[in-house]
């Protein structure tokens, strides 16, 4: 086999054909489905004559091809490589074909697959290939019209793209629908559905004055979990109105909940697909957590509409462009309806933990990649994550309103195209007035960039210098790095009034708060009338995507948390409070000195506790230390155990030190309101269950009583999951374990409270756990098909257990490749996803990186798919 091969940006051509319009027949069959296309062709204008005719196409028998209604001689064409090649084609043309797919076989689930009984497709990014032959890139927009053809008892529901306008019978039992989907899209947006699903159904006026139908399709016993979904569209649409002035397009708006899928949700056009753990809640089966990622990821979807849709990407090199943007308007949405400042703290230390590690891995690449050998391994954080990050700074940069004025631009003058992301920046240059020319270079330069901060205050002449320097560490294929044009959002703190100081630059008043833009390698600020010592607040807001050191003390530190008038930056301080704590424990731990708690962040915490802070959320936040991730990301190297001890011992000590308070907190904030997914219920019980965290990290008495109560009181499945998971992390397993097996037996007919059940087992830290997982394999509930169940298991086991998955005899690694050795072959997309943990070996010292790469070296023996492949490669590079 030969090795698969890359695909350059610096390639790319417009097609030398486009479809116009096609026309797709289904007739459904699980072993053999019949697919007729008829595609409208004509030559692409910017392309040469004569050039022959290319379609992707993968695992296609193909039954019938005729152009023009004459059959194409077997001499005529071509199939190998990647597809299909007609040598000679008129300029425009109607090409025929007929193919036979086997959607019960797609264990892919990629094109048209099967999941319990329904039919179902994923086209993004390369699957309409695996439906029929097709010029399956972004850039070739068409308007479908598709006729799904299935039996009528068991597929009742034929559901696709766009407005219904036929239906009928047919002979032997089966029947009809044909949709028109007016919108011209590209392949990846086509969407089929088919089974015996049930809907709830509301409606929403958009603000012209359009009447849209909007469903949601379920099957029946999750009839009760779509309230809050259908709610989150709602506002959604509304949000989406407000705030960039875009309306919804079509008369019907559908979603549709599947089983088996391999990511969260997928915009396809009037028809989105949802992972059913994207879009089913209930209160007694879901946390607020989930409630709320419901929520954004059903906006998020939904914003695809214009920022995705309407306005496509011009090749997959331009991913960020639909994505960045859509997790930006997602994130604002979210902050506009919940706690704002939880928001950003939530996607900060998500960002900061995962991908800073993706971007000083092996796979890091910039948010515009410049070649890859497999779309779908870009499917990252840096891709959705950093590119929302760079939109947030451009909106920041060119101000709310420039912005926009932007997006309207954008939207009005690049609707129904497929564009680049210098068309987005463009618009907001133009839209502005800003040289946005130095920014661009976020998109192509890989890395997290490095900001080195130091400033003096000058008593005599009250000034206070500011000092920073970037660098940009090389990343694979990218060694040398240029300046980025970075905004530093800042304020001086006071020493003594605690006061953010007035800001004086170049002689410029700036008021309070300001960013200052870093674009040169070293760059001296001097803030003139600084009436009195200052600590800096830098970086407020996370206003880039970078790391900033400060030698801040310990004490500048209990400062800011104390006073800073940046909420996030507060919060912040806390965070590089107890990590400075943590660095000293950990190195005690490595010496096998006596761990000493430092007073410093007893008294921060005792502080926080009294403060009367009102709002609950951010405090829960604030008194949550960083993960055991996230402390790894800041080590020189990772020493799991030792971060896993340091990180117990301050718990520990917490809880001791300050265990009256934590049971107050919990008194003041039990509630027995019927339950809603509500910013005040949820900060209270988030506020509430990180108190009992701690007392359940010292097995307190009564923490243990309160834990036990609050699972068997069953309220709502924050509390009653937070209460078992304490308990089976704990060390009772006299009381944890009858706790599981209640809750395993109760909810054994629901999938989405299994991968729960699944995964808070296997993030107990007891050296015992693999043997968990090994067990929960064999489970008659588990299979290695449905992806949900792979990440509950495999996934949250080898990125939420540090500590046992880096076991030194490895056996936590030959556990994760031998799952990925057998993806392989069913799934490729989740497979290369489940590599992850491993490479990242560079991370650990020598024994486990031998380990590691033994790994790595075991699956790279195997015959891989193009997706593990490439990750693997990469890693071992
Ligand atoms: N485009 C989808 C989203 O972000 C994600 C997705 C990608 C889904 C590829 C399926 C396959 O919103
Ligand atoms: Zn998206």
């Amino acid at each position: 086999m030969s090795e698969p091969q890359p695909i350059y940006l610096s390639d790319y051509r417009p097609p030398a054909y486009r479809v116009t319009h096609a026309e797709l027949t289904f007739d459904l069959d699980p072993a053999a489905t019949r697919v007729k296309a008829r595609l409208h062709v004509e030559r692409h204008p910017q392309r040469e004559a004569g050039a022959s005719l290319e379609l992707e196409g993968e695992q296609l028998t193909l039954r019938s091809i005729a152009i023009d209604g004459q059959p194409l001689g077997e001499e005529e064409y071509k199939i190998g490589g990647t597809g299909l090649t007609v040598h000679r084609v008129p300029e425009t043309f109607l090409l025929d074909t007929e193919v036979e797919i086997a959607p019960d076989d797609n264990t892919a689930l990629s094109g048209l697959y099967r999941s319990s009984g329904m039919y179902c497709t994923q086209c993004e990014a390369e699957g309409f290939r695996r439906i029929t032959f097709y010029p399956d890139r972004p850039d070739v927009m068409a308007t479908f019209s598709t006729t799904v053809i299935g039996d009528a008892a068991s597929l009742p529901v034929l559901l696709s793209n766009g407005n219904p306008v036929e239906r009928g019978e047919l002979p032997g039992g089966r029947h009809f629908v044909t949709w028109d989907d007016p919108h011209p899209k590209p392949s990846y947006l086509f969407a089929l559905v088919a089974g015996d699903l049930k809907k709830i159904e509301d409606r929403f006026t958009t603000m012209s004055g359009r009447d849209v139908t909007l469903q949601l399709w379920v099957e029946e016993e999750n009839l009760d979990k779509t309230e809050h979904a259908m709610a989150s569209l709602k506002r959604a649409m509304t949000w989406d109105e407000e705030t960039y002035g875009r309306e919804y397009d079509l008369d019907l708006f559908m979603i549709v909940a599947v089983n088996d899928f391999n990511m969260g949700a997928m915009e396809n056009k009037g028809l989105n697909i949802f992972n059913s753990a994207a879009v089913l809640t209930h209160p007694h089966t879901a946390t607020d957590a989930a409630f709320q990622r419901v929520e954004s990821i059903v906006a998020h979807e939904y914003f695809h509409n214009w920022s995705g849709n309407r306005v496509t990407c011009r090749d997959w090199f331009q991913l960020s462009l639909k994505e960045g943007f859509t997790v930006f308007r997602d994130q604002c949405f979210s902050a506009d309806i919940n706690s704002a400042p939880v928001k950003r703290i939530e996607d900060v230390s998500f960002f900061r933990t995962a991908q800073f590690a993706e971007d000083a891995g092996p796979t890091a690449h910039p948010v515009r990649p410049d070649h890859y050998i497999e779309i779908g391994n870009f499917y990252t954080l840096t891709i959705y994550e950093k590119g929302a990050q760079i939109v947030r700074m451009l909106s920041n940069l060119v101000g709310e309103a420039a912005f926009r004025r932007g997006s309207d631009l954008y939207f009005s003058r690049f609707d129904g195209q497929a564009v680049t992301i210098e068309d987005f920046v463009d618009c907001m240059a133009e839209a502005s007035g800003e040289d946005l020319g130095q920014f661009l270079l976020w998109y192509s330069q890989a890395g997290t960039p490095e900001i080195d901060a130091h400033g003096e205050y000058d008593y005599a002449n009250a000034e206070y210098r500011l000092i920073l320097r970037q660098r940009t560490p090389a990343t694979p294929g990218q060694s040398e790095k240029q300046a980025l044009h970075i905004p530093v959002r800042l304020g001086l703190v006071g020493t003594k009034s605690g006061r953010d100081l007035p800001l004086t630059l170049d002689g410029e008043a700036l008021g309070t708060d300001a960013v200052i833009h870093l674009r040169e390698d070293e760059q001296e600020f001097l803030f003139t009338d600084v009436s009195e010592a200052p600590v800096p607040s830098l970086l407020r807001d996370f206003s880039a995507p970078v790391k900033l050191h400060f030698p801040y003390g310990r004490e500048d530190l209990a400062f800011l948390q104390a006073h800073d008038s940046d909420g996030f930056n507060r919060w912040d301080a806390g965070q590089r409070l107890a990590l400075l704590a943590l660095d000293d424990l950990i190195a005690a731990h490595r010496n096998g000195v006596e761990k000493v708690m430092d007073s410093r962040v007893v008294d921060a915490f005792r502080g926080l506790l009294e403060a009367q802070i009102d709002d609950k959320a951010v405090l829960a936040q604030m008194l949550t230390l960083p993960s055991e991730a996230y402390i790894a990301e800041q080590q020189p190297l990772v020493d799991v155990d030792a971060i896993h001890a340091a990180r117990t011992f301050v718990r520990q000590s917490l809880a001791l030190a300050l265990r009256d308070d934590f049971l107050r907190i919990i008194e003041e904030n039990r509630s027995d309101a019927p339950y809603a997914p509500e910013p005040e219920q949820i900060a209270a019980r988030s506020l509430k269950n990180v108190a009992l965290s701690y007392l359940m990290a010292i097995e307190d008495e009564a923490g243990l009583e309160i834990a036990q109560q609050q699972f068997a009181a069953d309220r709502n499945m924050t509390d009653v999951r937070h209460a078992l998971t304490l308990m089976v992390h704990s060390s009772r397993s006299d009381i944890a374990d009858p706790a599981l097996k209640t809750f395993g037996e109760r909810w054994a007919h629901d999938r989405l409270v299994m991968d729960q059940w699944f995964s808070l087992q296997v993030t107990r830290p007891q050296a015992d756990v693999l043997d968990r997982v090994k067990f929960l394999m064999e489970h008659p509930a588990f299979s290695l098909k449905n992806p949900n169940r792979v990440r509950a298991l495999i996934g949250t086991f080898a990125n939420q257990n540090p500590v046992n998955f880096h076991r030194d005899d490895g056996a936590g690694y030959r556990l994760l490749a031998d799952t990925v050795i057998e993806l392989n072959r069913l799934n490729p997309e989740i497979a290369a996803r489940l590599i992850t943990p491993l490479t990242r070996w560079a991370r650990f010292d020598e024994a486990r990186q031998e380990l590691m790469r033994a790994e790595l070296e075991r699956i790279r023996a195997e015959e891989l798919s193009p997706n593990v492949y490439e990750v693997v490669e990469k890693a071992l590079a």
